[in-house]
């Protein structure tokens, strides 16, 4: 893909706030001048806060809250931020409206990759296997035992899934090879009620946006609605669940096991009582992690923001309907 040029480089400066994979920050050094957070780790809210300064863009990630106080520091020469991912909770999406600021994600290349490490996890679950493979080097593993170590199958078991649009239907496709029974519910389609799907499925896993309308969708009543055999499964956003409730679910036995790819505060203390819990697995949100999709979701991310400096409809923004950026797909 190849760009227009924005019309005074020499002023054009963005932000990566992480190192990224593949050639996406070289291709950008290209056409405007790049300041990359080399840090090992996330970039520090005050550097990020100095570094913004006068920037034209922002290439963020979900470890950054890009809220009032960035987009004030950053100034009116900001014109966008483009997250690499598709979630984009961690931006201020109205502040961005209201200054014109145009936000890009990476929705697509992304998908099935996050399906695969749902399935993973729901497979994990299901048959205990961080439990069982601990007992394996623990010793706890004595001998062969009728009753020991045994989960659920899947084959003829009930998926849920919370939210039904291409990681949802990604999950499906690969649930159905399983020869598992598929429902979902998801307001924004012909679908049952949460409170059906919960009371009916053996594995409730979760693909919807975190918004105001779906922060603690599944807390104590919801819960109370499983079956007690039953699995939940996150991999989309921690705040998605009531985390204390669940760490009581899964305590008293009312659901049988969890698997969360994310969790409510990222990364999670280390002293949090669901790692206490050997029916809980918990990942360090790596649902997109393969290298194959980091790349192209850096790729893509690039090229969201490359194409709104020129002044172009970036593929993938959140909100062009509301800030109009240019002409159209660059
Ligand atoms: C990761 O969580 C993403 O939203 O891409």
């Amino acid at each position: 893909m190849t760009y227009d040029r924005p019309s005074d480089t020499r002023r054009v400066s963005v932000l990566v706030t992480r190192r990224l994979p593949g050639d996406a920050v070289r291709r950008l050094e290209q056409t405007v001048a790049v300041d990359l957070w080399e840090g090992d780790d996330a970039i520090p809210r005050s550097e990020l806060l100095a570094r913004v300064h006068g920037v034209a863009a922002i290439v963020s990630t979900i470890n950054e809250r890009v809220d009032t106080e960035v987009l004030d520091a950053a100034g009116p020469a900001l014109r966008v931020v483009s997250n690499v991912a598709v979630g984009y909770d961690n931006i201020d999406i109205a502040a961005c409206n209201d200054r014109g600021i145009v936000v890009g994600h990476t929705p697509g290349v992304l998908t099935e990759t996050t399906a695969e490490l749902t399935i993973a996890l729901i497979f994990a679950t299901s048959r205990r296997l961080l439990e069982a493979a601990d007992a394996a080097r623990s010793g706890a593993w004595t001998s062969w035992g009728p009753t020991w170590m045994c989960g659920h199958d899947l084959k003829g078991a009930t998926l849920g899934l919370v939210g039904f649009g291409a990681i949802g239907q990604a999950v499906a496709r690969r649930a159905h090879a399983l020869e598992m029974h598929v429902i979902h519910h998801d307001p924004a389609r012909e679908s049952m009620s949460l409170d059906e799907l919960l009371e009916i499925a053996d594995v409730v896993s979760l693909h919807c946006p975190l918004t105001p309308a779906t922060r603690a969708l599944i807390g104590a009543p919801q819960l109370a609605r499983m079956k007690r055999s039953a699995i939940l499964i996150n991999t989309a956003r921690g705040p998605l669940v009531d985390q204390d409730a669940l760490v009581s679910a899964l305590r008293s036995g009312e659901i049988w096991a969890a698997g969360l790819d994310v969790t409510m505060v990222e990364p999670i203390p280390v002293d949090d009582p669901l790692l206490e819990l050997s029916n809980c697995i918990v990942l360090p949100h790596i649902g997109s992690a393969s290298v194959a999709t980091r790349a192209a979701m850096a790729s893509l991310a690039i090229d969201n923001a490359v194409a709104a400096l020129g002044g172009h409809r970036p593929r993938h923004a959140v909100n062009t309907d509301a800030v109009q950026p240019g002409p159209g797909p660059a």
